[in-house]
């Protein structure tokens, strides 16, 4: 397995998905972690919000140079130069974006990259001189010292990023160095991992009870089928209708369930929860309330059913979150509404996903035999429609939602859009505006049409629908849907704005 030691870059996510992408397992750790660098083939060293210039800028606890391959990526490219007798200063014009390499050397690290390649830069500061037992590998027409490796070593170091999409010859450059300079056999495959997965958990779940709360969404979903593929009937889910999820869903999800084999007890929460919810307006109060209810309800089902572990659909963004250099990062909104549940059931936590992204979890549920339909449903939030009504939820607002998402959803899946986003949905606003419907002036509601595209749902971008397909959801919306009489359009990308309205 792979090493990268992330020092709070943006990136260090995607450098590990395209280390992935190419079969090859890695792990991330914070450049100050106590990791077994022996339990390790090579290193990755990310690149950093920091400059070495600062006094507290990151610096590595463990002599790792020399040790294993390592390619150190812009900061860290940086930091080694400085660390090993280099300089680095403050560059006289900041560089981001495109740039072309104007030289190559002829090392392996540059095998079959051709001169004028063009790479992605975004940095301040500029290696001014090599530490003096290094040499030079690339340049551009704006940098001279863009890539260096250390003589009779393969410790690397550039610094541009070939992790972002931009540097186009990027993949190319982590083969050379993974495969060809590392040697790593390229066998982390989606079958690989379900094996392994399926070894481990019969080893630490034998004889043992499993209870997982089912949402309907791929993660918890392909979770519960790996683990009852492991232990069979000794795990035991939950799905708990709390009233705000889509038109039918919580009979159409469970019906599903029960044709893949897994033991599902249905709990109709929903009064429940709405009545928790009433008078509550504030986006935080709402999360909250529904993360409490949730609890109470899944505790008491779970009690009867004698578990000693708790399965969670974690996957590797959440946990990535959870170790970030500058600490968990700061509360955006309360995602993840069981995150409060180990600690007061008294389980031990199983997470069979939690190495994967969301696309190899897909990848891994398809493996498993899990239909398309389920794989690849857009994500929806854990306080569901909640957040998706502004104001006061009441039973009148989750009809009037779920019926404009409907046809919302309906129309995209008509027209084969829905696979080519990453989610979208319908938002209930609590403002009245003045229409007009026949002969009648109306005063009414207004729904919001939200679709983004987006990787990781970490950053998005709004759908660029063709303008008759707005027209014709929009012109069903308001005939067929009470209370409503104007639809529009978000066109807001995340950030500054989220997914979520709330
Ligand atoms: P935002 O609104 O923060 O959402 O841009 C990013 C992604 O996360 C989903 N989301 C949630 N998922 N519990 C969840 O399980 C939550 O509380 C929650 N809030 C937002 C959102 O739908 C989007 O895919």
């Amino acid at each position: 397995k792979v090493l990268i030691l992330d020092f709070g870059s943006q990136y260090t996510q995607l450098i590990a998905r395209k280390v992935r992408e190419l079969s090859i397992y890695c792990e991330i750790f914070p450049y100050n972690a106590d990791v077994d660098i022996d339990s390790y083939v090579a290193i990755l060293l990310s690149g950093s919000p920091y400059s070495v210039l600062e006094e507290d800028a990151p610096r590595l606890k463990l002599e790792i140079k020399g040790r294993l391959p390592l390619l150190a990526i812009c900061y860290g490219a940086q930091y080694l130069s400085a660390h090993y007798g280099g300089a680095v200063l403050k560059s006289e014009t900041r560089e981001f974006g495109r740039a072309y390499l104007s030289y190559i050397s002829d090392d392996p690290l540059f095998h079959n990259i051709d001169q004028g390649s063009q790479v992605w830069m975004s940095h301040s500061d500029s290696i001014c001189d090599l530490p003096d037992n290094a040499m030079l590998l690339a340049s551009t027409d704006r940098v001279k010292n863009v890539a260096y490796r250390f003589k009779g070593e393969e410790t690397y170091g550039i610094q541009f990023h070939p992790e972002v999409y931009h540097s186009v010859d990027g993949k190319q450059l982590l083969y050379n160095f993974l495969v060809r300079i590392a040697k790593i056999r390229q066998i982390w495959t989606t079958e690989n991992f379900v094996g392994q997965t399926l070894n481990s958990l019969k080893e630490k779940l034998s004889g043992d009870k499993v209870v997982l709360g089912l949402s309907g969404g791929v993660d918890s979903t392909v979770a519960a089928v790996l683990i009852s593929r492991a232990i069979g009937e000794n795990l035991n889910c939950i799905f708990v209708n709390n009233g705000l999820l889509r038109k039918g869903e919580f009979e159409q999800v469970i019906q599903q369930y029960v044709g893949m084999g897994l033991h599902v007890e249905g709990v109709d929460a929903s009064k429940r929860f709405i009545q928790s919810l009433e008078g509550v307006t504030d986006p935080e109060e709402k999360r909250k309330t529904i993360g409490k209810v949730f609890i109470d309800v899944f505790e008491e089902a779970s009690k009867k059913v004698d578990a000693v572990w708790l399965g969670q659909g974690t996957i590797y963004p959440d946990v990535i979150e959870s170790i970030s250099i500058k600490g968990p990062s700061a509360t955006i909104k309360s995602h993840h509404n069981v995150g409060g549940l180990p600690d007061c059931m008294n389980l031990k936590v199983i997470e069979p996903l939690k190495s994967l992204f969301k696309d190899e979890v897909r990848q891994v549920g398809a493996e498993l035999g899990i239909s398309q339909s389920l794989i690849q449903r857009h994500p929806f939030p854990g306080p569901g429609l909640a957040i998706r009504i502004l104001g006061e939820v009441t039973q009148e607002a989750i009809k009037t939602v779920q019926e404009a998402d409907f046809i919302f959803v309906n129309a995209l899946k008509k027209e084969g859009l829905y696979h080519d986003i990453w989610q979208a949905g319908a938002i209930l606003l609590p403002v009245n505006s003045v229409g007009v419907m026949g002969d009648e002036r109306t005063y009414e509601k207004c729904i919001v049409l939200r679709a983004v595209e987006s990787r990781d749902g970490m950053t998005a971008d709004w759908v660029d629908f063709p303008h008759k397909f707005l027209q014709k959801v929009s012109n069903e919306i308001i005939n067929k849907v009470k209370h409503i009489n104007r639809v529009v359009y978000d066109i807001s990308s995340k950030p500054p704005a989220t997914i979520e309205w709330e």
